[in-house]
C-alpha cells in the first residue's frame, strides 16, 4: 500500500521531477478514508493500487461537495462493489441511518459490452479477455451488505436506464470504460442532475499511455455536444459540475 514511486522525467516538462508523488497524497493522513477504503476491499475482495485508493478518494470528496443537494445518487459501472461501498459510506455520515435507498448501482455484471472503433485496440483486448466478468449481482449484493437498501440493477446500459425511477441526482458516478455506455451514461445522467450535482467519469487521463480511447472521446464529445467544461483531476477522472 505504501509503495513508492520512483521519481522521473515528465516527457513534455523541462525540468526533472525530484519528488515523490505519495509524499503529497492526502489520502494517506486520513485514517477515516483508509479505514472506509480497507473496509471496502475486503468486503469487495478488490485488491489496492495506488491509483486506485486516490482516485476513489476524489470521488468521496466530490461526494462530499454535493451534500445538501437534493437528488439520488448512482454508479453506472460497479464491478464489484468497491467504489459504490465507498459511496454508501460516506452517505451514511450525513445521515446515520442511512441504508442505501436513494443509491442506484448499474452493471451488466457480464463485463464490458463490444468495444467499438473509437474504442482501439486496448479495449478490444480487454473485451475480448473477458475484463470485469468475476463479479456477479449476489457479491455486489455480499459488499454492500451494510447498506441492505440499495437498488442494484442488473443490465446492458442504455437499455438497463428504463427501469430506473424518473428522479433527480446529485451525485453519479460513471466508470464503464468503453465508449457507447458512457456517452449514453452522460446523455442519461446530466440532464436530470440538480443543479450543484457532480457527475464524475474514470479512466479519462490524460496520462501518457491511458489506453481507455473511447472514454476519451465519450467525454470530450459530450462535452462539446452540451457546451459545457469539465475538469480532469490529476488521478485522471474527469468531474462535470450541473450549473
Ligand atoms: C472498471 S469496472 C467498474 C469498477 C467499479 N466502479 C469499482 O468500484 O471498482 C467497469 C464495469 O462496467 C461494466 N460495463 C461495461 N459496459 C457496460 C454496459 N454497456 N452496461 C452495463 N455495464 C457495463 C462492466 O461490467 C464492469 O463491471
Amino acid at each position: 500500500m505504501n509503495q513508492k514511486q520512483t521519481p522521473q522525467s515528465v516527457p513534455a516538462a523541462e525540468f526533472e521531477v525530484t519528488d515523490d508523488v505519495s509524499d503529497h497524497a492526502s489520502h494517506l493522513f486520513l485514517p477515516e478514508y483508509l479505514a472506509a477504503y480497507s473496509a471496502g476491499l475486503k468486503k469487495s475482495q478488490m485488491s489496492d493500487s495506488a491509483s486506485r485508493r486516490s482516485r476513489f478518494f476524489h470521488i468521496c470528496q466530490m461526494l462530499q461537495l454535493t451534500r445538501g443537494i437534493p437528488g439520488s445518487t448512482a454508479e453506472a459501472g460497479v464491478f464489484r462493489g468497491l467504489s459504490s461501498y465507498l459511496i454508501c459510506h460516506y452517505l451514511r455520515r450525513e445521515i446515520s441511518t442511512f441504508n442505501g435507498e436513494t443509491h442506484f448501482m448499474i452493471d451488466s455484471f457480464e463485463g464490458l459490452s463490444p468495444p467499438v472503433e473509437k474504442d482501439g485496440e486496448f479495449s478490444a483486448k480487454r473485451h475480448s479477455e473477458g475484463a470485469f466478468t468475476r463479479t456477479s449481482l449476489e457479491h455486489v449484493r455480499e459488499t454492500l451488505s451494510d447498506f441492505s437498501g440499495v437498488n442494484i440493477l442488473k443490465g446492458w446500459i442504455p437499455d438497463v436506464f428504463g427501469r430506473l425511477p424518473q428522479q433527480n441526482y446529485r451525485f453519479v458516478h460513471v466508470d464503464v470504460d468503453v465508449y457507447e455506455p458512457t456517452l449514453a451514461s452522460f446523455r442519461y445522467f446530466f440532464p436530470r442532475l440538480s443543479p450543484g450535482g457532480i457527475m464524475m467519469c474514470d479512466d479519462f487521463g490524460p496520462w501518457a499511455g491511458n489506453k481507455w480511447a473511447g472514454c476519451i472521446g465519450a467525454v470530450n464529445e459530450f462535452a462539446n455536444e452540451m457546451g459545457v467544461v469539465y475538469a480532469v483531476l490529476d488521478t485522471g477522472n474527469v468531474m462535470f459540475i450541473k450549473r
